[in-house]
């Protein structure tokens, strides 16, 4: 009987089997040679013992080998019940070597098991890191929600179509730059990857397949992030003839699924909502983690009342104070708070581009600090500050400020969420939220100038949409972004259907009608002949998976992901090309 490495039992006992697998663990013990044999499904111990032991005796770590024996109950003082096969064993009658391996660079262990190596290491021999049981259960537990995910759009009436990979420039609509490819065949011409579907699926929606869904890989060229890849897989989505409440209802029923049959758990629906401002506001940015409170609270006019001249200098330079108020005794009794914790906050501030942060904590309801003076220098404004931020005896109330409002934003929101992760109390392990009415344009921070917040093609609210040409920093978008636990996971809006609105919105963001009609011609061209009013949105696959099986790295469910500077050390790439290949092949010359 052919079989696997997980899948033998007590039941199986005196079977005659065959079976391939890895030699992982190669124990000698004089007259019997132990070999843990793994593969994909599990790890099962086989014993080579008599004149088939000399054969054997010249396995190596990691080799792969056809093994035929026969299944026996392990003698009692040698069950592991650590191992789903632990109770039997193999007694090997047939030895194949099917492939010799060299010295692996490191173990096939498990974090629990030894030492990690370097992420770098493990990326360059990826295929050997990919053995781990964590990787191999991260790679399947992918595989289970793709399938949830296409069974769901199936079963809703949806195609399964493919836009193309290799597409027109259209000046970075989707937010970020965009990898280039030089043809061959027409030289000086370039190819873009795709940031996202985006104008294909509105097309396919001109032509009426008016379900289409796709699990897409996409293309950005970002700067490296923790949570970033250069490619990454969406599930993208779109429909025709729907409202922001069908999508949104869609994609709860589809997550409701996907966390039923692969996690085997109920999650509420409908999920909260947040207006973007809201969120802004009280949370510093456009996805709070609601898992705990730790509301964001202006300080600027208190401080400014105050005696504490850092803050009043920033003030004076325009700028803002935020507080957050948290439970920071690590004793029961709220009399002690970790100083030692409170200095790595501060030390977290300065690297999120702080000056500094300065921490006050309530004892006997009164604010105190060590040094006095800094407690001291707020004793005017005092009880207004244990009104507004709500602390109480054992409470820490941090304090940032910054002449920039978006640094300050920034950094008090990831502080808000390290100190949330580290000691919030989890109302909920899954803290679902739908961010909507984001603003249309945002200003560029440098050149002043308006930029679509997300991409172009969101169509404006009815409530706003007249302040077009007046003042467009108030038009609000029908966009709509899910986050769970912090982290957005998914993204889409209804789109503009009307060629005339499109054109107006490209020109806003500073298009010459030439440009316009050079890179984005197409698409208003499609627009113009029969738009249905449509909407979708894209789902952060990688993000997405990575979130649902509570771990932070996405690498870790990506088969050949880039290191944190986007390099590929399995690889390589990007790598040098020849000067003559890009000279002949493409006419380009790089400069010295
Ligand atoms: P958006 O740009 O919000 O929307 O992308 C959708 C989702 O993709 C994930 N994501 C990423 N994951 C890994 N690495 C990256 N570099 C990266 N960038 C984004 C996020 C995000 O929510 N065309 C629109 C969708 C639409 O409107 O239909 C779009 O691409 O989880």
């Amino acid at each position: 009987m052919e079989t696997n490495c997980g899948a033998l039992r007590e039941k199986d006992a005196g079977k005659e089997i065959s079976l391939n697998g890895w030699c992982r663990y190669i124990r000698d013990h004089g007259g019997k040679l132990f070999v843990d044999l793994a593969d994909r499904y599990g790890i099962i111990q086989v014993v080579f013992e008599g004149p088939i032991k000399g054969a054997a005796d010249q396995l190596g770590r990691e080799y792969v080998v056809n093994v035929v024996g026969r299944v026996r109950k392990r003698e009692s003082d040698a069950i592991n019940n650590g191992m789903p096969t632990g109770m039997v064993e193999v007694e090997a009658k047939s030895l194949k070597i099917i492939g010799k391996s060299k010295v692996p660079p490191f173990e096939i262990v498990e974090e629990k098991e030894g030492f990690l190596p370097s992420e770098d290491l493990r990326l360059k021999y990826r295929y050997l890191d990919l053995r781990r049981r964590k990787m191999i259960a991260n790679i399947e537990f992918r595989d289970n929600v793709t399938k949830s995910i296409r069974k769901f759009f199936w079963d809703e009436g949806f195609l399964e179509l493919e836009t193309p990979n290799l597409v027109r420039d259209t000046h970075d609509v989707s937010g970020s730059r965009t990898l280039l490819i030089p043809s061959r065949t027409n030289k000086g011409k370039f190819f873009a990857l795709p940031q996202s579907p985006q104008i294909y699926k509105q097309l396919c929606m001109v032509s009426g397949l008016d379900k289409y869904f796709q699990v897409a890989r996409v293309f950005r060229d970002e700067d490296p992030r923790e949570d970033r890849q250069l490619e990454f897989t969406q599930i993208d989505f779109e429909v025709s003839f729907k409202d922001e409440k069908y999508i949104q209802d869609l994609i709860e029923r589809l997550v409701r699924q996907v966390f039923k049959e692969t996690l085997n758990q109920d999650i509420k629906t409908p999920f909260e909502r947040m207006d973007y401002k809201v969120a802004i506001a009280e949370y510093g940015n456009d996805k709070p983690d609601l898992r705990f409170g730790y509301k964001i609270f202006d300080m600027t006019e208190e401080s400014a009342k105050s005696n504490y001249n850092i803050l009043k200098r920033v003030i004076e330079n325009k700028g803002g104070v935020k507080a957050i108020a948290f439970r920071a005794d690590f004793s029961k009794d709220g009399s002690s708070i970790d100083k030692n914790y409170m200095l790595s906050l501060v030390e977290t501030a300065k690297n999120l581009g702080l000056k500094g942060l300065t921490w006050l904590y309530v004892k006997d309801s009164k604010l105190n600090s060590s040094p006095e003076s800094i407690s001291d220098a707020f004793k005017n404004v005092e009880k207004e500050i244990l009104v507004k931020t709500k602390a109480g005896d054992g409470d820490v109330i941090i304090i940032g400020a910054d002449t920039s409002e978006n640094v300050l934003l920034a950094a008090m929101s990831k502080l808000r969420r390290a100190v949330g992760i580290k000691i919030g109390k989890f109302k909920t392990q899954h803290a679902f939220l739908w961010v909507d009415r984001f603003p249309l344009y945002e200003k560029d921070e440098v050149t002043g100038a308006l930029q679509p917040a997300h991409n172009p093609f969101v169509s404006p609210t009815e409530d706003t949409v007249h302040f077009m040409e007046s003042d467009p920093e108030k038009v609000l978008g029908k966009r709509y972004d899910l986050v769970l636990n912090g982290i957005e996971i998914a993204g889409g809006s209804i789109r503009i259907n009307d060629p005339e609105l499109q054109m107006k919105v490209f020109r806003r963001m500073g298009l010459s009608e030439d440009e316009i009609q050079n890179s984005l011609g197409f698409m208003i061209e499609g627009l113009s002949y029969g738009a249905p009013i449509h909407g979708g949105a894209a789902i952060g696959l990688d993000r997405f998976v990575a979130t649902l099986a509570g771990q932070d790295d996405i690498k870790d469910f990506i088969l050949f992901p880039r290191n944190r500077r986007f390099d590929s050390p399995l690889d390589n790439s990007p790598s040098p090309v020849e000067q003559n290949r890009l000279k002949n092949d493409y006419n380009l010359r790089i400069e010295k």
